[in-house]
């Protein structure tokens, strides 16, 4: 009996997405203490589709499978993908701070997202976010804050239509999408939800994005669009689905910089958005004290986090940073002021290690 219970526990630490906090402040999934799978787009000038795909799994942080092999990719690669972008054709205004989406719906390019926030640190990030001037929200069924996002923008008096709010349903509701997207609208209660996106590619995510072009017919959802999809999923889902996605939502920061993905998308008039600007909870340290992050910081008398911030809107990608402190929140919009120069781009570029901290 003790032993069944035993096995029982151990598969719930296993599966359960239980937080553990770490030292600098953030959380992490005590199951990815134990073990992460990861699955990684490494990029490959030989592949023909310029990237090979592989699962690479850690025990206790120790790499025991990887069946991609070593980064293939070179420097040229990395700086030959941007100079291809062409991302200021799809209207990325950096005075007006917003970018115009590919179906004229304007967003702004920094917003609050909202992963791991719940309740009342949740319903406060937003109202410290929007008294600071923030009006884009990224949030997902899978954070459980809808309800909170909702009342803090209904409860703020700012005019519903300047506030963009992002929502996303998961692969386990694409059986039922329709039932999914009521139950977003429900929890928001905002009248519509100005986009819309499938978290992750999975089975049914087809007839998942035809639901919610219908809600665009009936005006409920404005905007749609898709996160962690790649190349080759973005080649193989396009000509399957009727309304263009506006936008494509994926890991990047300056660990993962997804190089080749960018301009592919950028030049489909797709506008992209990062998730992880910081490299997410357990990782941020590492990633605003990087020396030359740092170095580049002194150079304007910003912080790290700004300058990695800045160096994304210089790619053209839209910053969703996750904060629950007022101070960070502001800090976090305060980066029109200043302009990295093309040798301080590269430096960060350089910084590439194709290193992917979540698994989608
Ligand atoms: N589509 C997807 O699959 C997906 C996956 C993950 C995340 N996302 C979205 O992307 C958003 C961003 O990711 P994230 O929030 O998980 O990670 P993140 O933005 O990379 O990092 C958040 C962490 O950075 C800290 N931080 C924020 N601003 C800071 C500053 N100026 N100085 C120092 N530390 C700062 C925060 O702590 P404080 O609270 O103390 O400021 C928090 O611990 C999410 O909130 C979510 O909306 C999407």
């Amino acid at each position: 009996m003790k032993k069944k219970l035993l096995i029982i526990i151990l598969i719930l630490i296993l599966i359960i997405p239980i937080p553990f906090h770490l030292k600098d402040g953030g959380t992490i999934e005590f199951k990815a203490l134990l073990y992460q799978v990861s699955k990684v787009h490494k990029l490959n000038s030989n592949s023909p589709s310029g990237y090979d795909n592989g699962i690479i799994i850690k025990i206790f942080g120790i790499k025991v499978f990887d069946n991609v092999g070593e980064n293939t990719m070179n420097n040229n690669d990395n700086k030959n993908s941007i100079i291809e972008s062409n991302y200021k054709d799809i209207n990325f205004d950096l005075t007006k701070r917003q970018v115009t989406l590919n179906n004229g719906d304007i967003m702004p390019l920094n917003g609050l997202g909202t992963y791991s926030l719940t309740g009342d640190t949740c319903y406060d990030a937003v109202s410290s976010a929007l008294s600071t001037g923030v009006r884009l929200f990224d949030t997902a069924y899978m954070y459980g804050n809808e309800e909170e996002i909702g009342k803090a923008i209904r409860d703020s008096g700012i005019p519903r239509e300047e506030i963009f709010v992002i929502t996303k349903i998961y692969p386990s509701q694409f059986n039922d999408p329709e039932s999914a997207i009521e139950l977003a609208l429900k929890k928001l209660d905002i009248d519509y939800i100005d986009m819309m996106l499938l978290h992750h590619p999975g089975t049914n995510d087809v007839e998942a994005y035809k639901a919610m072009e219908k809600y665009v017919g009936m005006g409920k959802i404005h905007s749609l669009g898709l996160s962690n999809w790649y190349v080759k999923e973005l080649k193989e889902f396009l000509p399957q689905i009727n309304i263009a996605p506006a936008l494509v939502q994926n890991e990047i920061h300056p660990y993962y910089q997804e190089n080749d993905v960018i301009p592919f998308i950028q030049n489909l008039d797709i506008v992209v958005q990062g998730w992880y600007p910081f490299g997410g909870r357990g990782h941020t340290s590492e990633l605003l004290n990087n020396e030359t992050i740092t170095k580049i910081a002194d150079n304007y008398h910003v912080s790290g986090a700004q300058v990695i911030l800045r160096w994304n809107l210089q790619k053209g990608v839209v910053v969703i940073p996750g904060s629950s402190n007022p101070t960070h929140i502001k800090e976090n919009t305060d980066i029109y002021g200043f302009e990295l120069t093309p040798d301080e781009m590269q430096e960060i570029n350089n910084l590439d290690r194709n290193e992917k901290h979540d698994w989608y």
